[in-house]
């Protein structure tokens, strides 16, 4: 029965076209960014403009105002646009309630119990779009959201999902599925793939969400962390775990799909520990996460803590983790309660304040980091390969996501880490398509004092060059492989060919991880 009315939902939506373009199209762009920080008024100003215009009310805006705007409407209009479901159908899902006043005919009113978004991207495989059922915001409710409540797609989700390897694999676990939206990008390149999460509501959620979207690969499964794969391992797990730091203390709100209620960063701590024990050889774990720094130990010492102490008899993991930004215990503080709802000059704001900053001083946090982590179990007999760097600012241009780029920055060391030198230097290299070289020169002089290699695309990196390097860079067309070019330039440059292969070598090793230079054969 339910499927046969998610089955006419799909429809009526798809009939409506109930998509970010059309609503975008409705509004305009300003009432689309005033929604993003949580303003409705300009999208409501459009809408009744747009009413007057038209002298009725188009399908598109009656679902927008219901399910993205939060606000009660005509239950004939709701019945116009969703011909097929109707506004009875609507009700029998879960989607609305009958009540709620909207003028001139309260009686006849119907009002949104939960969000329904259309949500569209772009990611290796193509563009996509999709519809996504979450818990009401707080614009809808009119007060801050509940302990339980299931998020829709956020920003952090949005990170997540366009970091996501493209890679074909035959397994993927997202752990802390919440609405489901990074399991349904994994169902694009994975087989199957096992959502958990340790609210029911989060896994109804995920599954109306998956089945509105006709995504049939996505088993769902409740626990907390692990248990509900206990014994299987996955080619990719991914995950945007509840990692806020909170205090635990009476009085300060848990949200469960932000807070995994474990002191400090120990829920990202579990969740990379356990990582191991469920990876494929060759699997990634990608997550994001938080991570202390406390005035006794780096947050890279504490990292690198985790990751080499794993279970018994299993290698520790391969690791590249991004650090992106860093807050102070106080800027951290204000953001989170401020997500929760509180707003600053209230007596809750300062209570909560207090106690995230006790919380704080209790573990002598000075700083709080947070990033992205690739996590991988290596072939058996390999060495753990381990990359921590801090990347903060903006990313190059990638408009599939970062995703490719990571796999092929994953491929790429894995070819040159498996690469002698004498074997290296029978290379033929090029330089990526999206590299760019800058060179400054002092008025009148030939020679440039500060030349710099920029990247288009992954985490737009910029990198400083000496002479020797942008030679070989420059010379890097994959016509002469890179033994000749070292011999052609320590020939021009006077210096010892072996001396110079010694210093450029590893360099060249750090720009085929970073995409700077490519081998075309891979
Ligand atoms: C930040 S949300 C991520 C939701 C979604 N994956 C996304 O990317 O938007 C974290 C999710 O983890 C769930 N969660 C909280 N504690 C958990 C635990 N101990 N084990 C598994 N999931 C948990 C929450 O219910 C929530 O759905």
């Amino acid at each position: 029965m339910t499927s046969a009315l998610i089955d006419r939902l799909r429809s009526d939506l798809s009939t409506a076209n109930f998509s970010v373009s059309a609503l975008t199209g409705l509004w305009g762009i300003d009432a689309d960014a005033a929604l993003h920080r949580n303003q409705r008024v300009p999208a409501l100003r459009a809408l009744a403009g747009l009413r007057a215009r038209l002298g009725h009310t188009e399908p598109c805006a009656t679902l927008a105002c219901l399910f993205v705007l939060g606000l009660p409407v005509d239950r004939a209009d709701l019945d116009a646009a969703l011909p097929a479901l109707g506004a009875a159908g609507a009700e029998e899902l879960g989607l609305v309630a009958a009540g709620a006043s909207v003028e001139p005919d309260a009686g006849n009113a119907v009002r949104p119990l939960l969000e329904l978004r259309p949500y569209s991207f772009v990611d290796a495989h193509g563009a996509g779009s999709w519809w996504i059922a979450s818990d009401l915001g707080e614009l809808a409710l009119g007060h801050p959201l509940g302990e339980s409540h299931v998020l829709g797609v956020g920003g952090a989700s949005l990170t997540l999902s366009g970091l996501l390897m493209p890679t074909s694999v035959s397994s993927a676990l997202d752990l802390g599925t919440g609405c489901g939206i990074q399991a349904m990008h994994a169902s694009r390149h994975a087989d199957r793939v096992v959502a958990t999460d340790i609210s029911a509501r989060a896994l109804d959620f995920a599954a109306l969400n998956a089945e509105l979207n006709e995504i049939g690969n996505i088993e769902f499964r409740r626990g907390s962390l692990f248990e509900p794969v206990a014994g299987e391992r996955f080619d990719h797990i991914i995950s945007n775990p509840p990692f806020v730091i909170t205090p635990r203390v009476p009085g300060i709100p848990s949200y469960e799909y932000r807070d995994g209620g474990l002191v400090g960063d120990a829920l990202v701590e579990a969740v990379v520990r356990g990582a191991v024990g469920h990876l494929t050889h060759g699997g990634v774990a990608q997550l994001l996460g938080n991570w202390e720094y406390r005035t006794d130990q780096d947050a890279f010492d504490r990292l690198a803590g985790w990751l080499d102490t794993p279970a018994a008899s299993a290698l520790p993991l391969d690791a590249w983790i991004v650090e992106r930004e860093v807050q102070s215990p106080a800027l951290y503080a204000e953001t989170w309660i401020r997500d929760g709802g509180t707003r600053p000059g209230t007596a809750d704001f300062d209570r909560l304040y207090d106690a995230w900053l006790d919380d704080f001083g209790a573990r002598g946090v000075s700083q709080v980091g947070f990033g992205y982590m690739l996590l991988r179990r290596p072939a058996a007999d390999t060495r753990a390969w381990r990359r921590l760097e801090r990347q903060p600012g903006g990313l190059g241009h990638n408009p599939g996501g970062l995703g490719s780029h990571l796999a092929a920055c994953l491929a790429a060391h894995d070819g040159q880490a498996s690469t002698d030198d004498a074997h290296l230097a029978r290379a033929r290299l090029v330089v990526a398509s999206d590299v760019t070289e800058e060179r400054h020169y002092w008025p009148g002089q030939e020679d440039p004092t500060l030349m710099t290699l920029h990247q288009g695309s992954g985490f737009g990196r910029s990198i400083s060059l000496d002479t020797g390097l942008a030679a070989l860079v420059g010379a890097s067309d994959g016509e002469l492989d890179v033994g000749s070019i070292v011999a052609a330039l320590a020939q021009l440059l006077d210096v010892d060919e072996h001396a110079l292969a010694a210093e450029l070598f590893p360099r060249v090793r750090e720009l085929l991880d970073d995409g700077f230079l490519q081998h075309p054969l891979g």
